[in-house]
């Protein structure tokens, strides 16, 4: 749990005790402030804090005695001290942490913070002329988060696409295209008719001699010159990022800037100068290196072939000077499949070497694969399934539980959207990002458990709740925070909001997020459960409408950090 009182001046929701309880801590430990640093205990049951004592005592020492001392010590208006052997446990009174959610959590800014960092945050970055697959999917959804997040928190985040639009491949795809190009098919569908080029090409590619005609088309290309070809592969450009950007509308997604790997292209050259100087080239085979093992790598940076190209290396070597000079960011993460570990790590290790203390500020922010279930992504011919197929198909799926579930409901295309696309995506972040994710529709998409309809559901359930009551929410601030005291467990998870943000951001992780939404969710659900809110008497009456409202807000800005919309009818 990271120090609160760094992040945000005005802490809120638990914040506020926690702040309290360690500068307590810290003068009766004459401790510095960053030195404490509390943890969760490992039962809801012990409170809301706790304070492992071993960091404490000198070699030797009896944390059991150190927390024993401190629980009769500590004096925080409020926060119950309490020592379970090593550990000291602390519980904030019902009354008043209802009392610091009522005040703090109705505000639109719950959660955010004073952070002034510049994060830079690359993440998509799907190649030109091929379609967006499921790991272009998971690099879009974790960065996309990550960004809102940081945005939250007050950093001023830069979001890049990186399109791979540059390379080899694209002498051949303008070799191929002037063979088999046809209009009419690249209007009707450009990615799939260039992807059938790029395949066609490489089957035929010996027989009919095409590897010429590839690479004088990729000097073409690289000559800097605005000829046919270029103008080719411009146009192969826009009609693929316009194709992506249909995906990236349907999931909220948005960039500052979108820069391919081309934009880098008259960098290449000044950075290769640029390495020379610094001493680190090396011939190896025709081949220019970077030899890496004195950091401690012992797979060399190759940043140009024998053939005089450079490479995909040479291009992310470019890119990151050229964003450090133009954005000196505070962290540059590169949401990037752990399948280009090696490569995440050679370039920044290259730029050390070659004097770049800047190169630390930069983070590979890697995910595992999604692992299909058995033919659950493959359409009936056996091809997989394009980005664009799955969150159709999902929509569709989603279509026709709503309509069995609420036949009357008014807008049930555009909720089938919602629904659709926040189950897929509720999906992929629930998983801790380097795991593996299995697809599987079933899962995705049911209304219970871990599921995002589960979390839209909740928070209609709320929406409707607050509607049958037929007036406006009541002010918080007229409510007697006594009469939220019996929901102790709801006052803990809404207040958990601004930790939870702080820490998904800083691990990296929308996992923490999601897991965190389906327990206040959870706890939620409990709460209509057992208690009546509607009649339940005039005062009572206002306070639970009141922890409705906050509940639907919560679920509202945590669902909608993560990109899943929140429909107020399902
Ligand atoms: N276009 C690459 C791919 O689809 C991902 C690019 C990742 N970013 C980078 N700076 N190398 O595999």
């Amino acid at each position: 749990m990271a120090t609160p009182s760094t992040t945000a001046p005005e802490p809120t929701g638990l914040d506020r005790f926690a702040v309290r309880i360690c500068e307590s801590l810290a003068s009766l430990l004459d401790q510095p402030l960053e030195n404490l640093i509390l943890e969760r205990p490992r039962q809801e049951s012990l409170g809301e804090f706790a304070l492992p004592c071993f960091r404490f005592v000198e070699k030797g020492g009896n944390p059991a005695a150190l927390a024993k001392r401190l629980a009769k010590e500590m004096e925080v208006d409020s926060v119950q001290a309490n020592a379970v052997g090593p550990f000291l446990n602390f519980r904030v009174d019902a009354s008043a942490l209802a009392g610091a959610i009522l005040a703090d959590a109705p505000s639109p800014h719950y959660g955010g913070g004073h952070r002034t960092g510049t994060i830079l945050v690359e993440f998509s970055s799907p190649n030109i002329a091929k379609p967006m697959h499921v790991g272009h999917l998971r690099s879009t959804l974790i960065g996309a988060t990550l960004a809102r997040l940081g945005d939250l928190l007050g950093h001023n985040v830069i979001r890049i696409n990186h399109l791979g639009d540059w390379g080899s491949q694209f002498g051949k795809l303008v070799a191929g295209w002037n063979l088999w190009g046809d209009e009419t098919k690249l209007e009707a569908n450009p990615i799939g008719h260039l992807l059938d080029i790029y395949v066609r090409f490489h089957k035929e590619e010996k027989e009919l001699g095409l590897a010429a005609a590839a690479k004088k088309a990729f000097q073409e290309l690289e000559s800097g010159e605005n000829n046919a070809t270029r103008m080719l592969w411009q146009r192969f450009t826009e009609l693929s990022l316009g194709e992506f950007q249909k995906t990236y509308d349907r999931l909220g997604t948005s960039f500052d800037f979108v820069r391919g790997e081309s934009w880098y292209e008259n960098q290449l050259e000044p950075l290769l100068s640029w390495l020379e100087e610094a001493g680190i080239l090396e011939t190896s085979e025709g081949a220019t290196i970077i030899n890496l093992e004195s950091q401690g790598l012992d797979v060399p940076c190759l940043v140009r072939t024998a053939h005089g190209t450079t490479l995909y290396a040479t291009r992310d070597l470019a890119a990151a000077r050229s964003r450090w000079q133009e954005f000196q960011f505070d962290a540059a993460l590169y949401v990037v499949g752990s399948e280009q570990n090696l490569h995440f790590r050679q370039f920044p290790a290259a730029l050390k070497l070659a004097g770049c203390d800047w190169a630390d500020r930069i983070e590979h922010v890697p995910f595992g694969l999604i692992r299909l279930l058995e033919g659950t992504l493959s359409t009936r011919e056996g091809r997989v399934l394009t980005l664009a197929e799955v969150l159709d198909r999902a929509v569709d799926l989603a279509g026709n539980i709503i309509q069995e579930k609420n036949p009357e409901l008014a807008n049930r295309d555009a909720v089938a959207e919602q629904v659709g696309i926040g189950a897929v995506v509720f999906h992929d972040l629930k998983h801790q990002r380097q795991k593996e994710v299995v697809f599987d529709w079933k899962e995705v998409l049911s209304f219970e458990g871990d599921t995002g309809p589960y979390l839209q559901y909740t928070h209609a359930r709320c929406c409707s709740i607050l509607r049958k009551a037929n007036r406006p929410a009541p002010d918080t601030a007229g409510i007697n925070p006594e009469l939220l005291a019996d929901s102790r467990e709801l006052m803990v998870a809404i207040g958990r909001f601004p930790q939870v943000v702080r820490e998904t951001f800083d691990k990296r992780e929308p996992a923490l997020l999601a897991q965190y939404l389906l327990r206040l969710a959870g706890v939620a659900n409990g709460f209509y459960r057992d208690r009546r809110v509607l009649g339940a008497g005039k005062g009572l009456e206002d306070a639970r409408l009141c922890a409705m409202d906050l509940i639907r807000r919560t679920l509202n800005s945590g669902l909608g950090l993560l990109g899943v919309p929140s429909p107020e009818e399902m």
